[in-house]
């Protein structure tokens, strides 16, 4: 069966937009399966900067099929507006997209109780996009699934039970609700926009899936950001493992031939929760988790915030492996390493029970990591292209990383340009 997932192996911002770029080469259906507008997948083609929220990293080759499927949550005006930036910048078929009609849709109170919800003790640094409180509403069975666009007097029901419900919460959090009126005049212009690309996206993955198309399913966000096995409560509200794409876009598990994980050079955090290897002040080395933040850009591309920075976690790598059952890899950002006075790895834990090489995901706040020092390298990376090209202590990196996932790496990203790219055997096969 040709379906592959990409999943991110740490906390999301790993690079996922270059990588499935380069393997839509050769996809022909491309499937968001989780989240929604506050993942921000970055693509560079020439001098161009692209950033896609919605809408599958594959829509910048023509041929390919894009599709949003169930798992998702989505906001309307974000996707219209994505689109029409799209067929501005060259790419028309982005009209072709299918959008599932069971996706969730954002509405403007999800929004209002995500930004007020910040505002508080509870804060957990979320990107305030509605997404929390939207996938809140589909479990409690009173969300609005994106079919209702093509009955808008039963959506219109639909919302003011969400409203009535949502009412106390708004109240107690000192925001002032919209009223029906209000939300439906958001919607109505954009429901003609989006009736027509509504289909049982699950069907239509089944059918290409069943005629042998090669069919990458998108993750987003993070293993570390999944809603049951991430950093919790610090986490996303979706399924954003590599398992995710079988309930997100509603394939079963024998349709999945490989699992690739995404591993950036170094780990980075947006928003709060804990970060056991991160690199700021007062730890040591802060300095350089700020010429990491420098030298890799690291700045969210949804709300732009810094991200984060620290060393790479072996045992947290060893973890996304192992929940994802990866069978795969993909280096994102290798080239931001070089020229570091020092370089370390986590490669195992102190906790209270013990020393362990496992990441201690429900104990974190109790667990010291324990590093190793890697040969650092100043020659200059982004020329790679084969692993040859890379400097010996580059390639003993590699090594280690690989060791951790117990995969081979297939691509090793050495800058952010499509050519900058080791592609080694095994990537379309
Ligand atoms: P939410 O998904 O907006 O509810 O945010 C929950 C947590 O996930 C916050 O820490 C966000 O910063 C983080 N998050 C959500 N989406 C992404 C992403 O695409 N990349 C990195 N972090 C994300």
């Amino acid at each position: 069966m040709p379906g592959v997932v990409v999943v991110g192996a740490q906390w999301g911002d790993e690079g996922k937009g270059k990588v499935v770029d380069i393997l839509t080469e050769h996809a022909e259906v491309v499937v968001r399966y989780g989240g929604g507008p506050n993942a921000g997948h970055t693509l560079v083609v020439g001098n161009e900067k692209i950033i896609v929220r919605l809408v599958p990293s594959g829509i910048l080759r023509k041929d390919t099929r894009c599709v949003l499927a169930q798992g998702m949550v989505i906001d309307l005006s974000r996707l219209v507006d994505e689109m029409d930036e799209l067929v501005k910048r060259g790419y028309p078929h982005v009209s072709e997209m299918l959008v599932s009609d069971r996706a969730h849709v954002i509405l403007s109170y999800h929004r209002l109780i995500d930004g007020l919800r910040e505002q508080g003790d509870g804060a957990i640094g979320t990107t305030k996009r509605g997404i929390g409180p939207c996938y809140e509403d589909k479990v409690a069975r009173r969300g609005v699934p994106m079919g209702a666009l093509r009955d808008l007097g039963a959506m219109r029901e639909l919302v003011g039970r969400a409203l009535e419900a949502w009412q106390p919460t708004i109240a107690a959090l000192g925001g002032k609700p919209p009223t029906v009126d209000e939300v439906m005049a958001e919607v109505a212009p954009l429901a003609p926009r989006i009736v027509p690309m509504l289909r049982d996206t699950a069907a239509i993955v089944d059918e290409g899936l069943r005629a042998d198309k090669y069919t990458l399913f998108e993750g987003a966000q993070g293993t570390l950001l999944d809603v049951d096995h991430g950093t919790y409560p610090f986490v996303t509200s979706s399924s954003a493992i590599a398992g995710g794409a079988c309930t997100g876009a509603g394939v079963g598990p024998t349709r999945i031939k490989r699992v690739i994980g995404l591993v950036k050079a170094y780990c980075t955090r947006v928003g709060g929760g804990p970060f056991p290897t991160e690199l700021a002040p007062p730890k040591p080395d802060a300095d350089l988790g700020e010429r990491l933040r420098k030298i890799g850009d690291e700045y969210g591309s949804v709300t732009g915030r810094p991200r984060r920075t620290g060393w790479l976690d072996l045992p947290a790598l060893r973890y996304a492996a192992r929940i994802n059952g990866l069978d795969r890899i993909a280096i994102t950002k290798l080239d931001v390493l070089t020229g570091l006075a020092k370089l370390k790895v986590c490669v195992a834990y102190r906790t209270p029970s013990g020393e362990t090489s496992d990441f201690p995901v429900g104990e974190l706040d109790r667990a010291e990591p324990i590093y190793r020092d890697c040969e650092p390298w100043s020659e200059r990376t982004s020329g790679a292209r084969k692993m040859e090209d890379l400097p010996a202590a580059a390639r003993k990196y590699v090594g280690l990383i690989e060791e951790a996932a117990g995969c081979e790496a297939m691509i090793v990203s050495v800058g952010s340009r499509r050519d900058e790219t080791i592609l080694r055997s095994g990537v379309f096969d």
